[in-house]
């Protein structure tokens, strides 16, 4: 007779980091704060992960203080923690609340309040084989510049993409970074510059897959976005919340 051991964890857990201060918004408050068409930007990410049927656990993190006392429109259902000084940061205290508990994991900006249940459903099957980002080609000609705005060359850009979230991970890969991140493999500079999830795996040498993104995917970092988000709303290019 053979015995089972443990039951492996299943299922796929979502992490929406929303815990920086959006210095770059302007605004009193963080931009996942600000109201979009009614509900606040996060309330919008929150919902696509809250709602979609391939999602089993959603872990917002929030700044300490928001994470003290979450705000009352969050709904039911969800798990709030703490967040770090920088993305990565807040990113692994998102982890660690999941850990154990799924097998993949999609980590999201609450920044992103457009993420389409079909674009959660293509990051997900796929993160189930290893590390996976949607990207959109570039369309623009692309220049590298100095310090002083001359130019210093055209960069091809057939190869170049801009990535978004959710990107996903088996959670054993996504844990495996934070774990190198305690050994001390890299410095609190770098921290600051990393950006996404992804380029964790890159410096690890961990091959990651790309998936077609979403152009309708926008984040929220300005004033203008916001107008940009609110004009998709009012112009029914995005479905109104509700
Ligand atoms: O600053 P940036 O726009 O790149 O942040 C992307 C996302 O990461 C935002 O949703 C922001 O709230 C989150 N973040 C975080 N913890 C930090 C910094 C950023 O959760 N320390």
């Amino acid at each position: 007779m053979r015995r089972e051991g443990p039951a492996a964890p299943r299922g796929v857990g979502a992490v929406v980091v929303a815990a920086g201060q959006g210095h770059r918004f302007g605004a009193s408050r963080p931009k996942q704060f600000v109201d979009l068409c009614g509900m606040p930007v996060l309330a919008w990410s929150v919902r696509a992960f809250l709602d979609h049927p391939d999602i089993d656990r959603v872990v917002l993190v929030l700044s300490p203080q928001q994470a003290a006392s979450p705000p009352a429109w969050l709904p039911d259902g969800i798990l709030v923690v703490p967040g770090g000084v920088f993305r990565a940061d807040s990113v692994r205290a998102g982890a660690e609340a999941l850990a154990g508990d799924v097998e993949t994991v999609l980590v999201h900006d609450g920044a992103r309040p457009f993420v389409s249940a079909e674009l959660v459903s293509r990051v997900a099957n796929e993160a189930r084989g290893g590390p996976v980002v949607p990207v959109i080609a570039v369309e623009d000609t692309v220049k590298r510049v100095d310090e002083g705005g001359w130019i210093e060359e055209t960069v091809p850009r057939e190869q170049l993409r801009r990535v978004q979230t959710p990107q996903g991970f088996p959670s054993e890969v996504l844990n495996r970074t934070h774990a190198l991140e305690d050994a001390g493999a890299w410095q609190a500079q770098d921290a600051a510059a990393i950006t996404d999830d992804a380029s964790l795996c890159e410096r690890l040498g961990i091959d990651v897959a790309t998936v077609e993104g979403d152009p309708a995917n926008l984040k929220i970092t300005t004033a203008r976005d916001l107008a940009l988000a609110r004009a998709m709303v009012e112009t029914g290019l995005i479905a109104a919340g509700n």
